[in-house]
């Protein structure tokens, strides 16, 4: 291909992203999934069930989600794709649905004037949530969660492990797949009381409330007590600036016992800030005062807080990292050896 015409098509790709994007959230927003979800209809009958007059604009709604490989076509029925049946049909196994929802809310708060306007002037930017919107952030996190936290829980040996803090536990996945993999294990979740509401019910209704504490405040301005075998740290460094999340891994190592485990889970960026793009993507457009650091950056707090052994923790199919995320661990050496 002629080398402009490539500049020109991927610029168009990428402008291509948001209406992507947007095809998705107003199908999602429509309940179009939700519609299939019993079976093929066509266009007369979807019109039907999500209330909509205008023919024209549903049938280009319906083609470009078919382009997308949400929906099929087959003769003049409709019908979800396999992709939208396990991820974006209510009640599914894998439902996806309240993150799609969760980020549609956030384009529509960060808009792009308000992220130009805070990367011209630096001003912090990131409106109060109210309890509602709380709540769906809760459950776009345990989306993610439900996909990850057996997988996470079974590729990190605990079996000598008995106590494990869950720093910014959020809706408290991951602690009760600690909890169920590894039974003698007490894991204490700490997290912003508003977070420990939803941690609280999803605890109670997975029956793993003897093994678990939980403990209201902000990880940034405290510290953890002590005597964690583990502590463990998802998605959460990435909502604070550099000093805030060194502070936050300092008071994490203060918290383990000697010879425990730090381990962090992220987008754990390659050196140049690049890779994986999705880390480089959201902490552009969503992590305002945060950022996706690199391993580098996190080796370099987490030696300087006194760990070793800092290694990438490999999961037992790295194919799945692209949404499992990665995960980084660094040992607590004992005080002698520390010198
Ligand atoms: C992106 S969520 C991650 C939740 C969970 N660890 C996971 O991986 O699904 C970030 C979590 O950090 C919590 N958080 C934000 N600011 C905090 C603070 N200052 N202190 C403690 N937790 C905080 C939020 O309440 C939320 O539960």
């Amino acid at each position: 291909m002629d080398p402009l015409l490539r500049a020109v098509r991927h610029v168009e790709d990428i402008l291509a992203g948001e209406m992507r994007t947007r095809s998705l959230l107003n199908a999602q927003k429509l309940g179009v999934f939700a519609c299939l979800a019993e079976g093929g209809k066509s266009l007369e009958e979807i019109a039907g069930c999500l209330a909509i007059d205008n023919r024209a604009a549903l049938s280009k709604l319906m083609d470009t989600l078919a382009g997308l490989g949400l929906v099929r076509r087959k003769q003049d029925q409709y019908e979800n794709s396999l992709i939208a049946r396990r991820t974006l049909v209510p009640g599914c196994a894998g439902y996806f649905g309240h993150f799609v929802d969760f980020l549609g809310d956030q384009y529509a708060a960060k808009s792009r004037e308000g992220i130009l306007e805070n990367l011209r002037s630096g001003l912090p930017l990131r409106p109060e949530l109210t309890p509602a919107e709380w709540q769906a952030y809760m459950a776009a996190m345990e989306c993610i969660a439900r996909l990850s936290a057996d997988r996470i829980a079974r590729c990190l040996d605990l079996s000598s492990a008995r106590n494990l803090l869950d720093l910014g536990a959020g809706p408290g996945q991951y602690a009760i797949a600690f909890c169920q993999a590894w039974p003698k294990l007490i894991v204490t979740l700490y997290d912003l009381p508003q977070s420990l509401e939803t941690a609280e019910q999803n605890i109670a209704g997975a029956g793993v409330g003897r093994q678990t504490r939980l403990v209201a405040g902000s990880a940034t301005d405290t510290s953890f007590g002590g005597g964690f075998d583990v502590v463990f740290i998802s998605h959460t460094i990435h909502l604070f600036d550099p000093e805030a999340a060194g502070r936050m891994l300092l008071a994490a190592a203060s918290a383990l016992k000697e010879g425990g485990t730090l381990v962090v889970r992220d987008f754990i960026m390659n050196r140049s800030k690049t890779e994986p793009l999705l880390g480089s993507l959201i902490s552009l457009n969503m992590w305002l005062e945060g950022a996706a650091y690199s391993l580098d950056q996190i080796r370099s707090w987490m030696g300087s807080v006194g760990l070793s052994s800092i290694r990438r923790i490999r999961l037992s199919d790295p194919s799945e990292a692209q949404v499992v995320g990665a995960l980084v661990a660094g040992r607590k050496l004992s005080r002698k050896r520390r010198g």
